[in-house]
């Protein structure tokens, strides 16, 4: 796949007619340039404070930003009872999907009781302000309604994707010292239940073993699978016997702007995964205003669909937060795109009359490969805006995802950001930009973002350099939940001296200063839009009694971006039984992380390359991977690995 930037790639003006009803405007871009800090004020200002703030920014402490000082607000009275108080109730916020086929949809007002029910037992329990909530649930409207009552009483909530293996869980349980637990029996998965609540258990653990910190797991009846669910007294309830029971009424209380509103684990170049802190004021300011003004919401008129799933950042931005502040109408999708069969996403947005679709380009990919018959067998002309995101979007996809579902009109929103950014970034405004498929275009009005070379300094069009962050955002992470020195190692220590954010992505321009983002440059992998790192994998594999020594690289592929490709060692005296060994290695990758982290391939090989000072030259195996002619190999120790190497995988 390739995103070759060029002066001469054509240009997509937006149409007349999306620019005369744009939200965006030029003026935008030139108000933020203007007077920075006071434009985001203005931003702040489009959402309802109990208390207003006095200054903007305080960088004082940098890298620790302080956002709207003094300000307080309502997170969930935001995304919900303003909506209500200003009449709106009776608007549909979500329209809900089952995977099976049943669906629910939920006013705005209906929102407002079930948040309040569910705000109502958390304090029953005892929960307070600033106390810890793993949420660990499928797309459930539950799992949204306990995002908004966390936010409501000052709980941090930490989703956990409910992909994750147990293990993954209780890491993130402890690290966060989580109190409580809100999970499901089951979820579908591909038409079938599949137990939930057991991993649960299974990663809470009993006796000396049990995780501490957890006084209840609080149920949602989903599947129903199971007559005799395992349960512990004390610990477990079932959602309808408690927060089904408790009063609609909740008076809340307004918040710290910067009161830490939800913690998001995500993967780094090390194994141990980092919980990413994300405010309340700034965080909310910047996931509304971009979704305002990145999909041209058009509110009581739009139907609007995110098909990411809440346990990652596009979900808590994108399905919560951006859209509920804005009193959005949007479509909530349990399943998969291809259960009953591949036509589910086009019969969802045929029914609901999406206008606004937002996913990743690994989807398109595989919608491209089934064929665009399916697609077509639909009326899809509700559709008027785009949105892609993830990783970077090939012009190919990008071009058929304009002419098959956007019916050659709409245009694409490539947006750009990260779990840390806590929103989107850069990205064309619709209705202003002249898009160019597979680049993000240019930074949103109010966020600067710039590409450097190793030298911090500016790099020319057509150079590949690092981008990076060079001023404060609002929705800009806070930390790493309990390690401030690996927050400042990891994002501000390689261009220190600046004081810049460093992303961890490639970028370049091209002759047009058109910015196009080229991918992680660190050990940090990208699998169907995943954030994976190799030493994550590495370290699971290792953990199997045979391997001796692991190294995993991503390599390019066709339709998930990136496929991974494992390279191990075995330890002395284990036979190499083939097939056999390989599919226990896989098992083991998808018990100790995830499913969706199991390497595409697995190479048993005698030798790894290594530098003289023993580091593995990822590079050069993922030429082999790639199958390219090998790199520089004048560092390592031994060259002639390479051909025990590529004899193994031929
Ligand atoms: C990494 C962040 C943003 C929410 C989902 C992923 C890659 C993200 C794009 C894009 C090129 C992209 C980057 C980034 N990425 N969007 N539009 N074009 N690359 O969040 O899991 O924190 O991953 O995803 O490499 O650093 P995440």
């Amino acid at each position: 796949m390739t995103t070759s930037a060029s002066a001469t790639t054509p240009g997509y003006p937006p149409s007349e007619e999306f620019a005369a009803q744009a939200n965006g405007t030029d003026a935008l871009y030139d108000r933020a340039e203007a007077d920075r800090l006071e434009f985001w004020a203005e931003q702040a200002r489009r959402l309802e404070w109990d208390t207003d703030f006095g200054e903007v920014l305080d960088w004082s402490g940098a890298p620790f930003a302080k956002w709207f000082i003094g300000g307080k607000l309502n997170v969930s009275v935001n995304c919900v009872d303003r909506h209500v108080a200003a009449g709106k109730g009776d608007r549909v916020a979500i329209h809900w999907v089952g995977e099976p086929g049943d669906h629910r949809d939920i006013t705005y007002s209906q929102l407002k009781d079930e948040v309040s029910r569910a705000a109502n037992y958390f304090t029953a329990i005892g929960l307070t302000a600033g106390d810890r909530v793993a949420i660990y649930m499928p797309m459930v409207p539950e799992a949204l309604i306990s995002m908004l009552a966390c936010a409501r009483l000052g709980l941090t909530h930490s989703v956990v994707f409910a992909g994750f293996s147990s293990g993954a869980l209780r890491s993130r349980v402890d690290d966060a010292q989580a109190k409580l637990v809100i999970t499901t029996d089951g979820q579908y998965r591909r038409g079938k239940p599949a137990p939930l609540k057991t991993a649960v258990d299974e990663a809470l653990g009993t006796g000396d073993d049990a995780a501490e910190s957890v006084e209840k797991v609080l149920v949602v009846r989903r599947t129903n699978h199971d007559e005799n669910l395992p349960w512990v007294d004390g610990r477990d309830v079932w959602w309808e016997d408690t927060v089904a029971e408790q009063s609609p009424e909740h008076t809340p209380e307004a918040f710290d702007a910067e009161h830490p509103l939800f913690l998001l684990y995500t993967s780094g170049t090390t194994g141990k995964p980092k919980g990413i802190v994300h405010s309340s004021g700034g965080y909310l300011t910047q996931a509304s205003y971009t979704f305002h003004y990145v999909f041209d919401h058009k509110e009581g008129r739009d139907v609007f669909w995110c098909g990411a799933d809440i346990g990652w950042v596009t979900g808590h931005s994108y399905l919560v937060y951006g859209p509920l502040s804005n009193g959005a109408t949007e479509v909530v999708y349990e399943g998969t795109p291809n259960s009953p069969n591949e036509h589910r996403h086009f019969e969802i947005i045929e029914k609901y009359g999406v206008t606004i679709y937002y996913i990743a380009p690994t989807l398109i990919r595989t919608f491209m490969k089934w064929g665009r018959e399916i697609p077509d067998a639909h009326d899809l002309s509700s559709v008027r805006l785009l949105g892609s995101v993830g990783e970077p979007i090939n012009p190919e996809a990008w071009k058929w995802y304009r002419e098959v579902i956007g019916g050659n009109s709409a245009p694409i929103v490539d947006t750009w950001w990260q779990t840390e950014t806590g929103a989107i970034m850069i990205s064309p405004l619709p209705g202003v930009t002249v898009t160019k498929p597979g680049s993000a275009m240019a930074p949103l009005p109010g966020i600067s973002a710039t590409i450097v070379d190793d030298d911090a300094n500016p790099v020319g069009a057509g150079e590949q350099g690092y981008l990076v962050l060079d001023k404060p955002w609002p929705s800009m992470l806070r930390g790493i939940w309990g390690d401030d020195e690996r927050y400042r190692e990891t994002y501000w220590s390689r261009f220190a001296e600046h004081g810049w954010y460093f992303a961890g992505d490639g970028a370049r321009y091209d002759d047009d200063h058109a910015l196009w983002v080229l991918g992680r440059v660190d050990d940090v992998m990208n699998v169907s839009g995943h954030r994976i790192s190799t030493a994550e994998v590495e370290s699971a594999l290792v953990g199997h009694s045979g391997v001796a020594e692991a190294a995993v690289i991503g390599a390019a592929d066709e339709t998930t971006g990136q496929g991974i490709v494992a390279f191990v060692i075995l330890r002395e005296g284990i036979e190499n039984t083939g097939d056999e060994l390989i599919a226990e290695l896989r098992q083991q990758v998808s018990v100790e992380i995830s499913p969706i982290a199991k390497p595409r391939e697995i190479n048993v090989v005698p030798e790894l390359p290594k530098t003289r000072s023993g580091k593995i030259m990822r590079r050069l195996l993922k030429d082999v991977a790639e199958g390219r002619e090998l790199g520089d190999t004048s560092t390592l120790v031994d060259p002639s690995v390479f051909e025990a190497i590529r004899a193994k995988k031929a």
